[in-house]
């Protein structure tokens, strides 16, 4: 049974580039590894992206964090099984954002009204009632921390279109740094903290150096 591990962070914190060094890192070590991503490749996660991040029409209304709550859960829910499935042959499993990308995002931006709180404390129920149904978790999370003025400089030096979420406004980003903090005081012993700062190769070594004493451990 290989290991699961999840990359997040906000958006332009650099996590998809190491995502890239680690698999080749791992493989030069003989580990079997498999990069995947979310919003998934299948019809459904697709769908998310377009709805999500930009293709909208313009004269849409913004998907509410509930709708959009509803669509990444979904998605997510038919991802695990495919995940658990591939793990039984795999030796890592690298997952580009998972459950806390839920939490961190469609909880921005949220006040602190009660119904807000409700629904805070609702996006997160759902996150992990999936996991508890699907009797499903995650090995180790990284946190890419970085802050957002520096990795929205990194995305307007992108040559594709910033759109979607990158669009937002710092404040929004603010808001999604601070609930993915928020969760790494939670799970301590899952997520650990990276800073997204240190050039990239320094990010993938550490990175990397962890992965391969969770996996030294499970030798038999
Ligand atoms: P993507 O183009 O994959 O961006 P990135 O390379 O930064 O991961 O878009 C994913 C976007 O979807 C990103 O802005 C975060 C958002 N998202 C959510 O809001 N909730 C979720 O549960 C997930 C998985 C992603």
């Amino acid at each position: 049974m290989g290991i699961f591990i999840t990359l997040e962070g906000i958006d332009g914190s650099g996590k998809t580039t190491v995502s890239k060094i680690l698999k080749a890192r791992l493989e030069k070590d003989g580990y079997k590894t498999m990069l995947i991503k979310e919003p998934t490749e299948t019809p459904l996660g697709k769908f998310i992206r377009g709805e999500i991040l930009g293709s909208r029409t313009e004269t849409a209304a913004p998907l509410g964090a509930l709708t959009a709550l509803f669509l990444f859960s979904a998605d997510r829910t038919v991802h695990i099984d495919e995940i658990k499935a591939k793990l039984n042959c795999l030796d890592v499993i690298i997952c580009d954002r998972f459950i806390d990308s839920t939490f961190a995002y469609q909880a921005a931006g949220l006040n602190n009204t009660l119904e807000d709180k409700h629904l805070k404390n609702f996006i997160f129920y759902v996150s992990e009632f999936i996991l508890k149904q699907k009797k499903f978790s995650i090995d180790r999370t990284y946190l890419f921390d970085l802050k957002p003025e520096t990795a929205l400089g990194r995305l307007s030096g992108r040559v594709c279109k910033i759109d979607g979420f990158d669009s937002r406004p710092p404040e929004f980003f603010n808001s999604v740094r601070k609930n993915y903090l928020c969760l790494s005081e939670k799970h301590k012993e899952r997520i650990k903290l990276i800073d997204a700062s240190a050039p990239i190769e320094k990010i993938a070594g550490e990175v990397g150096e962890d992965i391969l004493k969770m996996l030294e451990k499970r030798k038999p």
